[in-house]
């Protein structure tokens, strides 16, 4: 029996996600209603659907721009994104409007940071590629030049970026021994003691690192981080693993790159256009593509969905919630 004690409240969930937050959503607020198609929705049906929303769950996919604001209308007070990253969100147009905006932190620390080895295993060792080989019947034989790829272990990993994400990722490179280099806006004392990590500058990560994974949000001073200079100061033989958003790489530097053999090869799970992929990247074989999916466990994207569900329902029910992004944004304290 729901107690949707939130009876006033309309909430609108813009595309199915796990069934354990859905039931949650309806047991809480009387008025819920949601996209019950697995697509995403064009941005006027998007508008049409949040016309008078009190809340709104939204995905990475959806844009929550100033017409997204204006389609939804003053009764709008807490958009929950079912991620960790909000790049898609107008934050500073929904503070001016009073609209709290909520993530999801800390909970796909470690799926990401085990997405990001496999990324980085499958390019150095040339996983798909094999596969791709052995599928099509070109493998006559145990032959000592095929398929060679390689070795991590003893080899400089780079980390860009080490909030939780690039934490976790680097204390996984235990196992393989490797030297340890990040950039990052303070020292990362775990990684500086466990892993005897060494924060240097951005250009001496780039230059050394054997392996470079991306691990900072996309914002205006992360945009084109990776670009056409910084891949030319990579060594020829490097590895980039990107699992952060696509826009921190200059995709077309990125293919031309590739192509001239100034790197050796990237994993990606993010693109600067999702989901259009740069034609030159879906020719090259030294490169590993993924339909950005790091997160994508049962256990996370529960945990995910959930986290997102219960930040709509503790703004709505006048708490600060759990994961508040714009801070400045003040609860009324009053249930809507
Ligand atoms: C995934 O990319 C996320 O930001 O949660």
């Amino acid at each position: 029996m729901p107690h949707d004690d939130l009876h006033e409240c309309r909430v609108f969930l813009t595309r199915p996600i796990p069934e354990p937050a859905i039931t949650y959503l309806r047991s809480r607020c009387a008025h819920f209603s949601m996209n019950r198609e697995d697509r995403v929705l064009e941005r006027h049906e998007l508008h049409e659907r949040v016309a008078g929303a009190h809340g709104v769950l939204s995905l990475l996919t959806d844009r929550i721009d100033a017409a997204f604001f204006a389609a939804a209308g003053e009764s709008l007070r807490v958009v929950a994104n079912m991620a960790v990253g909000y790049d898609n969100i107008d934050i500073e147009e929904a503070t001016r409007r009073g609209v709290m905006v909520t993530n999801t932190p800390g909970i796909l620390t470690e799926a990401t940071a085990e997405f990001a080895w496999a990324l980085l295993l499958a390019a150095a060792r040339r996983i798909p590629e094999a596969d791709r080989f052995t599928r099509s019947g070109q493998f006559k034989a145990w032959a000592p030049m095929l398929m060679l790829g390689q070795e991590l272990s003893g080899k400089t990993l780079g980390i860009i970026g080490a909030g939780r994400i690039g934490t976790a990722f680097a204390l996984r490179s235990r196992g393989w021994n490797m030297r340890v280099l990040y950039s990052s806006r303070r020292d990362n004392k775990i990684l500086d003691n466990e892993l005897s990590a060494q924060r240097v500058d951005f250009s001496v990560v780039i230059e050394e690192a054997d392996f470079l994974s991306l691990h900072v949000p996309l914002t205006p001073e992360t945009h084109h981080l990776i670009d056409r200079e910084v891949l030319q100061s990579m060594k020829s033989t490097a590895i980039l693993v990107n699992t952060a958003r696509g826009a921190v790489i200059d995709e077309a530097a990125l293919v031309e790159a590739l192509q001239r053999g100034e790197i050796a090869a990237a994993a990606l799970d993010v693109f600067e256009e999702e989901p259009v992929i740069h034609p030159g990247l879906l020719e090259l074989e030294n490169v590993v593509l993924a339909p950005h999916c790091a997160s994508a466990t049962e256990t996370t994207r529960t945990a995910m969905a959930m986290t997102a569900a219960r930040n709509l329902v503790q703004a709505l029910s006048g708490e600060t919630p759990e994961n508040l992004v714009n801070r400045e944004v003040k609860t009324s304290g009053a249930r809507c």
